[in-house]
């Protein structure tokens, strides 16, 4: 598979440069510091800052921040540890984080009008809650999110095992596209775009890894990684491969695979969704591995590894699977169900539908920016998906009876797909349902609260693929 230089993606022709500017992610500890918060806290300071995304020769970006840095800061906490965060709002507009794939208390989820107010400008709000199962988790932005996570307000949040597997090097990428102007490299406006929201949603012309354009990193030859890739683009589902390196999945969005097993040559990544690799540096010393983005136009090197001259270190057998999260159960047999239809968008529109006894037109609601509807509702129903007793499993069976693919996520719990042969697919807090297909998950609904359950393809969620399940105590 040749594997091209980096450029921008569409419209093409921009002029590369050999090397870009690193934006280093910082690395906070559940350690004191940050003036403002308490002891034992840290402060994530969400504001206006500027990285370096386009090739070295476009100017930096202006983008929006955690702690200056986007991604943000990586946060790192053991298993069962406590994460104490005072979220700073120094933006123009207010705004929230969520702890994408936690299972955490319904106050904590960060959801404006639903789980908390809204956080205004120069004001605080404090997130604490125990980190319960290790794994790949994100943590991002809920307000106006299809405009703030494409400004950059995002990070990475890693759960460590009880005992790591055995690996030279743990590392993080997070795969974004950015739409820039291709003169200046500033961030394109037009949010709320209603021809991107009713079709894939607003794609990228910049695409890069922890915000870096050209992402390199050091190994040598032999070494095992664990590479943990993380989807934080607002609506771009990226189809990715391997070149010189080999192994397994270990874990996809954030919980482990039973066995580790071999990626597909080509495997995809939708919004929000994460997986968990561990490879071996196959590449000869001295020459490249890379993971490979595949776009129509063909392959190009997302992440590129330089493999140190030297003797490469023998292949070691497969790793075991991850220590399990021990998550319960579900009762299939006994399952509640609430079943979930999607539809509208482009060249299936919303024309015929009537809306929650609103009867309003498929016009009528574009013009108010809705073009997507779950069960013929456009936007947060008045009435739950599913209210449900604690302990309670519940199903949900998509059907998407429109011409895009959706990420669907539900927040506070992990669930999983029933496949075709009747066994369950892994746990995973985002699914993606291609258009025309018809699927199933299932969960227990132990956690009490109103959980939103939406497209993460984040235009789909604000124009219209919303809606929320509520957990009794
Ligand atoms: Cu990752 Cu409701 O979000
Ligand atoms: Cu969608």
């Amino acid at each position: 598979m040749p594997v091209n230089r980096r450029q921008f993606i569409a419209g093409g022709g921009a002029a590369l440069s050999a090397s870009t500017a690193l934006v280093p992610a910082t690395v906070a500890r559940a350690a004191s510091h940050g003036a403002d918060a308490p002891e034992g806290w840290s402060t994530l300071r969400a504001a206006v800052a500027k990285a370096q995304l386009a090739p070295g020769d476009y100017p930096p970006t202006e983008v929006w921040a955690y702690n200056e840095s986007s991604p943000g800061p990586v946060l790192r906490f053991n298993r069962g540890e406590m994460l104490r965060q005072r979220l700073v709002n120094d933006l123009p507009e207010e705004t929230s984080v969520h702890w994408h794939g936690i299972r955490l208390p319904n106050a904590m989820d960060g959801v404006p009008d639903l789980t908390q107010k809204a956080v205004a400008t120069g004001e605080t709000f404090d997130y604490e809650f125990a980190v319960p199962d290790a794994g790949t988790y994100w943590y991002h932005t809920h307000n106006r999110s299809w405009e703030q996570m494409a400004r950059g307000l995002y990070g990475p949040l890693i759960i460590d095992e009880d005992t790591p597997p055995d690996v030279d090097r743990d590392l993080i990428l997070t795969v974004d596209d950015w739409r820039l102007d291709q003169t200046t490299a500033e961030i394109a406006g037009a949010f709320g775009n209603l021809m991107d929201f009713a079709h894939g949603g607003r794609m990228g012309n910049l695409i890069t890894v922890n915000s870096q354009f050209e992402h390199r990193q050091p190994v040598k030859g032999g070494e095992r990684l664990r590479l943990r890739l993380i989807n934080t683009a607002t609506a771009r589902i990226f189809s990715l491969g391997l070149q010189g390196l080999e192994g397994w999945v270990v874990a996809v969005d954030g919980q482990p695979l039973d066995t580790p097993t071999p990626p597909e040559e080509v495997f995809r990544l939708a919004p929000a969704q994460r997986i968990d690799l561990i490879v071996d540096v196959t590449a000869e010393p001295g020459q490249e591995a890379y993971v490979i983005g595949i776009e129509r136009s063909g392959g190009f090197a997302l992440a590129t590894f330089d493999v140190a001259t030297g003797t490469a270190a023998a292949r070691r057998p497969a790793p075991a699977a991850l220590p399990s999260n021990d998550l319960p159960a579900p009762d299939r047999a006994n399952a509640r169900e609430a079943p979930l239809l999607l539809e509208g968008g482009a060249m299936r529109g919303l024309g015929k539908a009537m809306f929650e006894g609103r009867s309003l037109s498929g016009r009528e609601l574009s013009e108010q920016g809705q073009v997507w509807a779950m069960n013929g509702v456009a936007g947060m129903p008045s009435v739950p998906l599913a209210g449900v007793a604690r302990g309670e499993t519940l199903r949900i069976p998509f059907q998407n009876d429109t011409m895009f693919p959706h990420a669907m996520h539900l927040h506070g719990h992990h669930f999983r797909e029933e496949l075709a042969d009747g066994t369950l697919g892994p746990w995973r807090d985002t699914i993606l349902v291609d258009p025309d297909q018809k699927t199933s998950i299932v969960f227990v609904a132990d956690n009490p609260g109103r959980w939103l359950l939406h497209c993460h393809m984040l235009g789909h969620q604000a124009s219209g693929m919303k809606t929320r399940i509520e957990v009794s105590t």
